[in-house]
């Protein structure tokens, strides 16, 4: 049976300014399983939003396979993308520009349904009710319009209106970031309960380790264009194999000062590079605290090591 998202050695590139192009996404496999989270971190401008705008069919693959339940979406026609894409939604970082101001938020939540022929009438206003009160939304409040709910409310329509054509496979770019802090653990927790209870696959792309901790099976670490480890979520908090990886959480603060003290400090050197002009060899070998010869010619491979995949010549 084929997985439900199958990425395998995609490549996005950009147009660049001064000529050489911008490799955003330069060669990443991976796949979430039927029923699986699967979290997508790095830092700002490793190619995580292009990854996921090419999940739902949004960006072009330049190279590369993305199949969704088996299907192919590079060099798709219209028609096979129009389907692709009632069988993966995305959900945006931002719920104000997400939503149509001037459309009721029945109207926004039922669009997709109307849309597809899929309900009309009575069976749509229905349906429409009750997506609004799984997202812990009243039915009622269908005539209202965008402005008069808070920011965790207008996520919880984004995500009514993702759910409306029981989609496979659910990907949230940034779900929370745009949100205050005190609302995110309730849009996490609805993320959570919604997968459990329809067994979605998602892709949940996050900055944020904390959060991915709290949603995801697995976890697949980004670095400038590329997959630097992926691992089950207790493998790779408890035993990182990339120094990035290791970089990365050992930046995530603990809530117990003990053990925030007890931390290593591996401050990551000097600046990302640019992906219009990536390093040769492994790509984080400019900024690596463990950086041998090797580093600098070869690129790293994904191979196992314990429960990881990893891209280091010394993991
Ligand atoms: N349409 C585009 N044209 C040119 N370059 C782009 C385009 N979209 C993205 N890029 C570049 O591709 C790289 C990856 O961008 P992307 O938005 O995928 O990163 P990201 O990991 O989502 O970052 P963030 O955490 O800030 O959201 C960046 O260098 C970005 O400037
Ligand atoms: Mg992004």
């Amino acid at each position: 049976m084929s997985h439900t998202l199958e990425i395998t050695d995609l490549k996005v590139h950009f147009p660049g300014r001064h000529g050489a192009p911008v490799r955003a996404v330069d060669g990443v496999s991976l796949h979430v399983a039927a029923g699986e989270t699967l979290g997508l971190v790095g830092e700002s401008g490793c190619g995580k939003t292009t990854v996921a705008n090419a999940t739902v069919g949004l960006q072009a693959p330049t190279a590369g396979s993305v199949r969704v339940q088996g299907t192919e979406l590079a060099g798709a026609s219209r028609s096979v993308l129009r389907d692709v894409r009632a069988r993966a939604q995305m959900v945006f970082q931002n719920p104000v520009t997400s939503l149509n101001p001037r459309m009721t938020i029945g109207a926004a939540v039922g669009e997709p349904l109307l849309v597809r022929g899929r309900a009309a009438g009575r069976a749509l206003r229905d349906q429409v009710a009750a997506l609004l009160e799984e997202v812990g939304l009243r039915a009622e409040h269908a005539g209202r319009y965008p402005h008069q709910f808070s920011g965790g409310q207008r996520q919880r329509i984004v995500i009514a209106r993702a759910l409306a054509l029981r989609p496979a496979l659910l990907v949230c770019d940034e779900p929370v970031s745009a949100l205050d802090v005190s609302v995110r653990a309730q849009i996490l927790n609805l993320l959570v309960d919604l997968q459990a209870r329809h067994a979605m696959s998602t892709l949940f792309v996050s900055h944020d380790l904390a959060v991915v901790r709290h949603v995801c099976d697995r976890v697949a670490v980004m670095y400038l264009g590329r997959i630097a480890e992926i691992a089950p979520r207790d493998a790779i908090f408890a035993a990182p194999r990339h120094p990035y990886t290791r970089a990365l959480l050992a930046a995530v603060p603990e809530p117990d000062p003990a053990v925030q003290r007890a931390k290593p400090r591996l401050p990551l050197a000097g600046e990302i590079p640019s992906p219009a002009n990536p390093p040769a060899g492994c790509r984080f070998h400019t900024r690596c605290p463990i950086v041998v010869d090797q580093c600098r010619h070869e690129v790293p491979p994904l191979r196992r090591v314990g429960d990881s995949d990893v891209a280091c010549h010394l993991a």
